[in-house]
C-alpha cells in the first residue's frame, strides 16, 4: 500500500465527527494494489474477475479448496468465451488468470490493502471473518462488505476498525454490472469513502454513495415494485399481463421474469428483512413463500412463476390456495401501480438524504434497467416529472384507497405539487428543465 497526507493535515481541523452524516475529517489517502476477496460464490468469482482485470493483484479466499478451484474455473471460461468474441486476447487472458491468486488460507492475505467480503449473507460469519481479518491485516487496510442486506454501522462496528469500514455493493453478474453502491456506515471516514468511490472507478465501474440504510437505493427502490408484482399475481392478474404491461413501459424485463432470474429464494429471504425495517410499506407477499414451498425457486430450478416460458397449471393450483386471502380487485391492472410504488420510495430516499436525485435515478437504471434516454438518464424521479408529480400524486391516493396505505404518498411528494414543482412541463421538479 502506497498511503499518504493530502493536503488537509488531520491535526489542523482536528478530529470533528459529524454525527449526522456520519463523517469523520481526517486527511489520508491511498492506493489498492493488492486486494482480496473473501467468498468465492457467485458474487466473490465476480469481484475477483473485475479486479483482476483492472490490473490489480487479487487473492480470492474460501472454505475448501474444491470451491476456489470452481470459482478460478468460471473465471477463466468467462474469459474464454470473451477471447472467443475478439474481446481480449489469449495472452491478455493469460495475464490477468496469472494475477488472482486462490487461497483456502485467512493467512494469505496479509498484504492486502483492502479487503472484500462476499461470503454468505449471515451476521455471525461475517463478523467472524472482520474478527479475524482485523487481526491480521495491517492496521492501515481497508475493509469492504458486499452485504445486500446487514447494516454496515453494525458489521464495521463488529470489525474493530468502523472507520475503515464501508460497504462495497456489487450487482449481479459482477463482472459485467456497472454499478457499485458505495456505503459508508455512520463511522466510516471521509477518506475511507474517497479511497471507495476511486477503486470502484478504476474498476472501470460507476460509484454511487449511498448512506446505510436497509436495501441501500436499489433494493429499498426494487423491492416495493417486485412486491406489487407478487400482490397483483396473487389477486389472480396474469403474471404475463404484468411483465408485458412493464416490458411495454420500457424496462427490460418484467418484476416477475425478474424474480425467477435472480431466485424466488433471494426475494423470500429479503422481503421480511425490508418489512422489519420499514413496516407496512413493505408488506411481504405470500405467493413467493408459496413458490418456494413448491420447489419452485425460478431459472435455476427450472421453474418459477414460469415453467418453460409458460403460466402453468401448478402455478394456477398455488394461487387458488392465495386467493382466498387475499382481497382480489376489479382495478384493470396497469404499469403505473407497480412504478408509482418505486416513486414513492425515491421521494422517501430523497427526504432521508439516502441520495441525491441524480444519484438515485442513476443508481435505478445502472442497477436495475431502468428506462433511460440514449444518454442513460431516466430512474424513477425523471419518470415521475415526466409523468407529471400532479398525476403521481393522484394515482398513489388513488391505490391507497384501493389497496392500502402501502401506497401513502411521502408528504415531500405533496409540497413539490403544492409548489408548482410538477416536472417538465412546469420546468421544475425534481429537476431543472
Ligand atoms: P454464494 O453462496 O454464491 O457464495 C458465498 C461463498 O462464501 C461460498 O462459496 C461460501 O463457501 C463462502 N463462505 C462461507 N463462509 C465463508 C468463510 N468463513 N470464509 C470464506 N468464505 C466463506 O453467495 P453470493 O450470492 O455470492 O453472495 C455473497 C454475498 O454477496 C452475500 O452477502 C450476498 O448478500 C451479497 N450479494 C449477492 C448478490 C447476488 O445476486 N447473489 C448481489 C449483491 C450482493
Amino acid at each position: 500500500m502506497r498511503g499518504r497526507k493530502n493536503s488537509i493535515r488531520k491535526a489542523e481541523i482536528g478530529d470533528r465527527y459529524d454525527q449526522f452524516m456520519g463523517i469523520w475529517q481526517g486527511g489520508w489517502t491511498m492506493d489498492c494494489e493488492t486486494v482480496a476477496v473473501i467468498g468465492a460464490g457467485t458474487m466473490g468469482s465476480g469481484i475477483a474477475q473485475s479486479i483482476a482485470r483492472a490490473g490489480m493483484k487479487v487473492v480470492l479466499v474460501d472454505v475448501g479448496q474444491q470451491l476456489v478451484d470452481k470459482a478460478l474455473g468460471q473465471i477463466e471460461a468467462r474469459m474464454n468465451k470473451e477471447v472467443e468474441k475478439g474481446k481480449m486476447t489469449a495472452e491478455e487472458k493469460g495475464h490477468v488468470m496469472k494475477q488472482i491468486q486462490g487461497s483456502v488460507e485467512l493467512e494469505n492475505l496479509k498484504g492486502a490493502d483492502l479487503v472484500i467480503e462476499a461470503a454468505v449473507e449471515d451476521l455471525q460469519t461475517k463478523a467472524d471473518i472482520f474478527k479475524s481479518l482485523n487481526r491480521l491485516c495491517s492496521p492501515a487496510a481497508l475493509f469492504a462488505t458486499n452485504t445486500s442486506t446487514l447494516s454496515v454501522t453494525l458489521l464495521g462496528a463488529l470489525s474493530g476498525r468502523p472507520d475503515r469500514f464501508m460497504g462495497l455493493h456489487f450487482f449481479n453478474p459482477a463482472h459485467i454490472m456497472k454499478l457499485v453502491e458505495v456505503v459508508p456506515g455512520l463511522t466510516t471516514s471521509t477518506e475511507a469513502v474517497q479511497v471507495g468511490v476511486e477503486f470502484v472507478k478504476r474498476l472501470g465501474k460507476t460509484p454511487i454513495v449511498v448512506q446505510d440504510c436497509p436495501g441501500f437505493v436499489v433494493n429499498r427502490i426494487l423491492l416495493p415494485y417486485v412486491t406489487e408484482a407478487f400482490v397483483a399475481a396473487g389477486e389472480g392478474v396474469s403474471p404475463t399481463e404484468i411483465d408485458d404491461a412493464v416490458r411495454k413501459a420500457g424496462f427490460p424485463m418484467g418484476p416477475l421474469e425478474l424474480s425467477d432470474m435472480v431466485g424466488i429464494d433471494v426475494s423470500l429471504h429479503t422481503f421480511p428483512i425490508l418489512h422489519d425495517a420499514y413496516g407496512d410499506r413493505f408488506p411481504v407477499p405470500p405467493l413467493p413463500r408459496k413458490l418456494c414451498e413448491a420447489g419452485r425457486l425460478g431459472v435455476k430450478t427450472k421453474g418459477g412463476v414460469y415453467k418453460d416460458g409458460k403460466v402453468d397449471n401448478e402455478f394456477r393450483l398455488l394461487l387458488q390456495g392465495l386467493q382466498s386471502n387475499q382481497t382480489a380487485t376489479n382495478v384493470t391492472f396497469t404499469a403505473e401501480r407497480l412504478i408509482v410504488r418505486q416513486v414513492n420510495e425515491a421521494v422517501y430516499c430523497l427526504q432521508e438524504g439516502i441520495a441525491s436525485a441524480v444519484d438515485i435515478d442513476k443508481a435505478m437504471v445502472l442497477g436495475t434497467g431502468f428506462p433511460a434516454n440514449k444518454d442513460g438518464v431516466g430512474g424513477p424521479l425523471h419518470w415521475a416529472d415526466e409523468k407529471g408529480l400532479d398525476h403521481v400524486l393522484s394515482m398513489l391516493e388513488q391505490y391507497k384507497e384501493l389497496f392500502g396505505s402501502r401506497f401513502w404518498p411521502h408528504p415531500l411528494l405533496k409540497n413539490y405539487v403544492h409548489a408548482g414543482y410538477v416536472g417538465r412541463a412546469a420546468k421544475r421538479g425534481f429537476f431543472t428543465y
